[in-house]
């Protein structure tokens, strides 16, 4: 039976991340997946979490199911976190995705439900994992520029042309904040213009909202969501807490769809529904409990939400020592960009053959397109971490 298979391919993140962990050398710089990580070191547990952790072990009573749409009270947290009530509420509907991932596989399930072979388009480059969500929902994978190679930023003339010729069949898959890989955001004025195109041609947005407050804060990074959201008839946003709460491995996330009134929202619940019914029955609770419990708690969300921005700080802080330790040696601005980029990525715009050498002569692990996860830069080797990139390039 099983001779009929062939080797399928791995995601990069995570052979790299087996990788990383596999090599023996001390010193070993882990700049690869996007896990936040502490001053030691460690992807930890944010205290709120733990606090949160610990009410729902002393208060729980059962482990019975929950239901297909999952914990209806974490939906609706999230919702008010990212929308604010800027949308309706009866023409929303939410299920729980087992992680942001969870969340995008039931979404990408409903359009392709809806547009058997549709296209979809998706930013070149993207988080690897959107594409096969996407073709595993049957749906064509086109692409739009999105990012300028040399100058590191948002190549926004290119972007939008595409946008502009799409049509009212099309779907397009836009990062909400903190652009993975690229590190390269969307200003206010530039959500405006993509949301002014969507209005437009009636193209249908879909937003990966996965790294809420690592970039300039919540209320800044929900911008677009926002605008998306309040400006066309009918959204979807696929939510992660894996990031903001830490809660990686407990896959928290949420689908949510918002259609343009309430019988419809309605048929769209029903086909998630179906749709996580015939796939994983029901979603993972943990993390959404614990998410559930932070939020509707004042003092938990006080904490959390200070949590989130000293994360957020310290990425920014690494940003900064980083370019400036290789300005200062290299006596250019060509890496200033790292600091100008915001959320938990930078692209760095190194060849393939850079990037392995740094894996094998210096133990400096990154993805092969040469993104980095700002939160690995150790901070007390910012200089030598400098010194190998450009001896490395040089
Ligand atoms: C990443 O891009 O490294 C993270 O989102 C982890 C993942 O699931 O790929």
């Amino acid at each position: 039976m099983f001779e009929t298979l062939k080797k399928a391919t791995l995601d990069k993140i995570f052979v790299l991340m087996a990788e990383y962990a596999a090599d023996p050398r001390t010193g070993k710089i882990d700049l690869g997946v996007g896990v936040y990580k502490d001053p030691g070191n460690n992807t930890p547990i944010m205290s709120a979490v733990k606090k949160a952790e610990q009410r729902i072990l002393d208060g729980a009573r059962t482990k019975t199911y929950k239901g297909v749409v999952g914990n209806k009270e974490f939906s609706a947290a999230i919702v008010d976190l990212a929308l604010a009530n800027t949308v309706e509420a009866s023409r929303i509907r939410c299920v729980n995705g087992a992680g942001g991932t969870g969340a995008l596989m039931i979404l990408m399930h409903v359009l392709g439900r809806a547009r058997p072979g549709g296209r979809i388009f998706i930013s070149d480059p993207t988080w690897p994992n959107h594409i096969p969500l996407a073709e595993n929902a049957g749906l064509e994978v086109h692409y739009y520029p999105y990012f300028d190679p040399r100058s590191r930023a948002v190549d926004f003339d290119a972007m939008i042309k595409v946008i502009d010729g799409l049509n009212s069949n099309d779907t397009i898959l836009l990062h909400g904040c903190c652009h993975n890989p690229t590190g390269a955001n969307l200003t206010p004025a530039q959500w405006d213009r993509v949301v002014e195109s969507l209005r437009r041609t009636g193209a249908f947005p879909l937003v990966d909202l996965a790294y809420l407050g690592f970039g300039d804060g919540i209320e800044a990074d929900a911008y677009g969501v926002r605008k998306v959201a309040t400006s066309v008839p009918e959204c979807m946003i696929a939510f992660s807490a894996s990031k903001n709460f830490g809660l990686y491995r407990e896959r928290a996330g949420v689908a949510i769809a918002i259609a343009r009134d309430s019988e419809t929202a309605d048929v769209v619940s029903s086909q998630m529904q179906n749709i996580i019914r015939g796939t994983i029955s029901q979603t993972p609770d943990h993390g959404a409990e614990v998410v559930r419990v932070i939020l509707e708690d004042k003092d938990l969300r006080a904490e959390w939400e200070a949590e989130l921005t000293e994360m957020r700080e310290r990425m920014k802080r690494l940003r900064v020592k980083l370019a400036d330790a290789i300005r200062q040696r290299s006596n250019s601005k060509d890496f200033d960009f790292i600091a100008q980029h915001s959320g938990m990525f930078s692209l760095l715009g190194l060849p393939e053959a850079v990037v392995t050498k740094l894996k094998l002569d210096d133990a400096i692990y990154m993805i092969n397109d040469s993104r980095i996860n700002v939160a690995g830069i150790p901070e007390d080797r910012v200089g030598e971490l400098a010194d190998k990139l450009l001896a490395a390039i040089r």
